[in-house]
């Protein structure tokens, strides 16, 4: 193979011709290795996230059978660096259509409270248990509030809140895992995951039963005496 080769080279220089050569098979380079993909937090991890992350993941949420009837997600509302957090039970349709919780009759009785305690809707922060609407407003399910919870606890880790109010039988019974009464839970000072919270009634309860509005001012005086202690 090798002289046939030979003699070819021979017969070609001999002939005046051009001989075209193999170029040699260089070994390409190993092409470098591709850099190392740093990944400092879980994004998917939803008690890593920040807030932008939580708010998108909240937006596309598919957890519960509730994102195919709601119109959009309502996230929540307010200083994030707030002492106090309100929280309610799930959008109603004003608060669906608008994509903010506690915007509807309730929302503006609830804003009033806010005023009594020397407080503006801005300095607080407002959520719900569920972010998304129950068709009819019917009462949350327990796999919904399982699904959401991981959202409420995040916010709450990031806000760092002195006090949580609980709004209304649902959300106080969803936070607290118990069934008992409102009128048993509220007046006392509770916990949520180590953050102190008080029970009171939904402002949408107070505007059928006016009469209460005074106990839910007793709750919120409460709720001033334990922010300021804290
Ligand atoms: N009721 C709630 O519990 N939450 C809202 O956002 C509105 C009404």
């Amino acid at each position: 193979m090798e002289s046939r080769e030979a003699r070819r080279r021979e017969y070609l220089d001999a002939m005046g011709i051009d001989r075209w050569e193999r170029r040699s098979l260089k070994p390409t380079p190993a092409s470098p290795p591709a850099p190392a993909v740093v990944t400092t937090r879980d994004t998917t991890d939803i008690s890593q996230m920040d807030w932008d992350l939580l708010q998108g993941a909240v937006h596309n949420c598919t957890k519960c059978a509730l994102h195919k009837t709601r119109t959009q997600a309502v996230f929540g509302v307010g200083n994030r660096d707030a002492d106090w957090l309100f929280i309610g039970e799930a959008p109603g349709a004003e608060e669906d259509r608008r994509g903010e919780p506690f915007v509807g009759r309730a929302g503006q009785l609830l804003n009033a409270m806010l005023f009594a305690v020397g407080l503006k809707r801005e300095d607080v922060y407002i959520a719900n248990v569920l972010k998304s609407r129950p068709p009819n407003n019917r009462d949350p399910q327990l796999e919904e509030v399982e699904a959401c919870e991981p959202y409420l606890l995040r916010q709450i880790e990031l806000i760092k809140p002195r006090i949580i109010l609980a709004l209304g039988r649902h959300a106080a019974h969803s936070l607290l895992k118990t069934n008992l009464a409102l009128g048993k839970l509220r007046g006392r000072r509770l916990s949520y995951h180590n953050t102190p919270l008080v029970a009171t009634y939904h402002p949408a309860y107070l505007l059928r039963n006016p009469v209460d509005k005074s106990k839910s001012w007793q709750d919120l005086c409460l709720a001033r005496s334990i922010v300021g202690g804290a």
